[in-house]
């Protein structure tokens, strides 16, 4: 039993939990994710599995992604960097929704499963069905030799190295990693991006391993948002572009962890709905980082003060407008727009780890979850 006991701390690396040494090891595993297959000064991305099948994705009419949780979030964010810089269109399903559509698919579309584990049962089901109708189909998984990584008829792996909490954190900004190389090797290609934007593009990826380490350094300051917020019943997420899916994903982390209920909305559908929710007792976190959007978030977050709502918002270093207008911030390293998820994620997922540890609940291993959801 002790024994055991010594092993499990072992394996944490000095870690209490070991979602928190996994939200720790991204900058080194994004870093393995990206090794040897960018190389920034050279201006290549090279991925076998992508190279070997280049037409099928230059010649598509669409890409089709199916996954489910984390993963499916990770498709979100892929739709908007496909689209935006591949100028490929996408359509991100929810595997065990398109399994039982009786979908549109044909041989000229493109298949991308994503999966940590390599073995979700609806994600395997979406496979098979879209092998069926003749489409090519791509896995992104970290599993080296999982089910769906046998099944795919190509794919990349992602090299997060084995995720033991089942809340996922470096698994999703790996998955994240690895579908911007896809999406730039393709608009390269394509000729659908400049080439300096695509050299800054690549610079850029390959120097986002040090700015997820800067914004990691922000966890004293989230312990005491964490403090203060711990008790809430309800949080609201939202994010705009790029970051909508980060919103998702950030409130997908505070419930399967903390069990407190939380919604991620696209800020601007706010309107619609969550605003009717908002006063002092709810706290919204805003994803408020320089984009084309900025302004627009502004004026979100200018709306939920107005309802009192609390404000929690994670800004660009050096922020000043939105600083002046939320209770609390969360600074993350400036990047280019399409990489910004690989750091605003970070805060979010510190956040969910704290708000869960002072409730006393069990991080690692969330009530009725699991790592692997291998049945439907
Ligand atoms: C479960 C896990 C999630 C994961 C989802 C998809 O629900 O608890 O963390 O995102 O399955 O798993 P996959 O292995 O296919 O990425």
């Amino acid at each position: 039993q002790e024994l055991q006991l010594n092993l499990e701390q072992i394996e944490k690396g000095g870690y209490d939990h070991f979602m928190l040494k996994e939200i720790y090891e991204q900058p080194s595993v994004i870093k393995d994710t990206y090794r040897g297959r960018l190389l920034a000064n050279q201006g290549i991305i090279k991925m076998s599995g992508l190279e070997d099948n280049l037409s099928k994705f230059t010649n598509a009419d669409r890409i089709i992604i199916v996954a489910c949780g984390t993963s499916w979030h990770a498709g979100l964010v892929a739709e908007y960097i496909f689209e935006d810089l591949a100028r490929i269109p996408v359509e991100v399903e929810y595997a065990s929704e398109f399994r039982y559509r009786n979908p549109v698919i044909t041989e000229k579309d493109v298949v991308i499963a994503i999966s940590q584990s390599g073995e979700t049962a609806d994600t395997l089901a979406a496979i098979k069905l879209a092998k069926q109708k003749g489409a090519f189909v791509f896995g992104v998984c970290n599993v080296v030799g999982s089910t769906i990584s046998r099944e795919t008829h190509a794919g990349s792996y992602t090299h997060a190295g084995p995720e033991i909490g089942v809340a996922s954190t470096k698994a999703f900004t790996t998955q994240i990693t690895v579908l911007t190389m896809i999406a730039l090797r393709l608009a390269n290609v394509k000729g659908t991006i400049s080439q300096s934007d695509y050299m800054l593009q690549l610079r850029e990826l390959e120097s986002i391993t040090s700015k997820v380490e800067e914004a990691l350094q922000s966890e004293p300051k989230i312990k005491e948002i964490a403090q203060v917020f711990k008790d809430a019943a309800n949080f609201l997420y939202l994010g705009r572009g790029y970051n909508f899916p980060v919103a998702l994903e950030g409130a997908l982390k505070l419930k399967e962890i903390s069990y407190i209920h939380a919604e991620g909305y696209p800020a601007a559908e706010m309107k619609h709905g969550p605003i009717a929710l908002i006063d002092e007792q709810m706290p919204v976190v805003v994803i408020a980082v320089n984009s084309n959007h900025y302004e627009k978030v502004v004026s979100n977050i200018e709306e939920i003060k107005a309802r009192k709502g609390k404000i929690i918002a994670v800004v660009t270093e050096g922020d000043t407008q939105v600083k002046q207008l939320a209770d609390y911030i969360m600074e993350v390293p400036a990047t280019p727009e399409s990489l910004t998820p690989l750091v605003t994620t970070i805060p979010l997922q510190l956040l969910s780890y704290h708000i869960a540890v002072m409730l006393g609940k069990n991080v690692d291993q969330p009530r009725n979850l699991a790592k692997s959801v291998t049945v439907e």
